[in-house]
């Protein structure tokens, strides 16, 4: 019951709101109740500690910070299994892609479970290999844990954040470790990040550079591989000669010439 002291201060329409608005989107929205089982689960698999407040929260994924068991923080990103939009977008990076020829759609949920494994898988890989991407600790059906990337609880900056604070000098830096980690995860790990842009990209002092949403990332074999490539590549220059106003951008042609070659170049041993 409400204390009447309270009425003035907090209005009944304002209580609705709160409930309405806040509660059941940030929290009901994603910690359905086979979400909070697994989380549960994680937490008696000694995975997590504690969960702290939310870092983000997109239409698809909401990204939590919370701590382990030695104290050190993690990111968990948690899939909203609600989001049924989400489910038509997904299935043309998982069909195709010869890691998943078994799959099988069946409801939302498992075209869920199947994208999370899907980034915990092409995070490892990445990470394995040494693209500068965070660190794979688990995954539990829609739930995935990794290394938070951040300093004192903070987050790092996504790139389109801080690049108006960044000189033309860490600008062009920040250019060319992008497209260091792009040649590296296709040369070596041999996937396409699919969604390569200024919000998948933190930045960190130095300044240095982090990949993150690796979910939609295909393997080469997949049929749209070099279009998502070529659509990376266009996002990623298109932002540093428009948004950035850096003069000295790649040409397409000859960056995808680069990495033919050492494709080409792997392939014959
Ligand atoms: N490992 C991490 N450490 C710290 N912050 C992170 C980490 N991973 C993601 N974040 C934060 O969470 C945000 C969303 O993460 P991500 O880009 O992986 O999800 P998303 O699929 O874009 O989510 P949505 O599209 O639903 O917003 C990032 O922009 C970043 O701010
Ligand atoms: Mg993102």
């Amino acid at each position: 019951m409400i204390d009447e002291d309270f009425e003035p201060i907090i209005k009944r329409r304002d209580l609705k709101r709160y409930k309405d608005k806040d509660l059941f989107e940030t929290v009901e929205e994603v910690f359905d109740t086979k979400t909070v089982m697994t989380i549960l689960y994680l937490m008696r698999k000694r995975i997590i500690r504690r969960m702290n407040g939310v870092i983000s929260a997109g239409k698809e994924a909401r990204v939590y910070l919370g701590f382990g068991w030695k104290n050190e923080p993690l990111a968990i990103k948690i899939y909203l299994t609600s989001s049924a939009v989400f489910k038509k977008g997904m299935l043309k990076y998982i069909i195709g892609d010869p890691r998943f020829e078994d799959f099988k759609p069946g409801d939302t949920r498992d075209i869920i479970y199947a994208w999370t494994r899907k980034e915990f898988r092409n995070l490892k890989r990445m990470y394995n290999i040494g693209v500068k991407v965070p660190r794979p600790i688990t995954f539990k059906n829609n739930v995935l844990v990794m290394e938070f990337m951040g300093e004192n609880n903070r987050r790092f900056p996504l790139l389109v954040e801080v690049y108006s604070h960044l000189s033309i000098d860490e600008l062009k830096k920040v250019y060319e470790y992008i497209l260091e980690e792009l040649f590296k995860i296709v040369c070596k790990a041999n996937l396409v990040h699919g969604d390569l842009s200024e919000y998948n990209v933190m930045v960190k002092p130095g300044p240095d550079i982090i990949i993150i949403d690796v979910s939609q990332a295909v393997h080469i074999d997949h049929p749209n591989s070099l279009e998502f490539l070529i659509r990376d590549i266009k996002n990623i220059n298109r932002f540093f000669r428009e948004e950035a106003g850096l003069n000295d951008i790649e040409n397409v042609d000859e960056i995808i010439g680069v990495i033919k070659k050492c494709l080409r170049s792997k392939r014959e041993g």
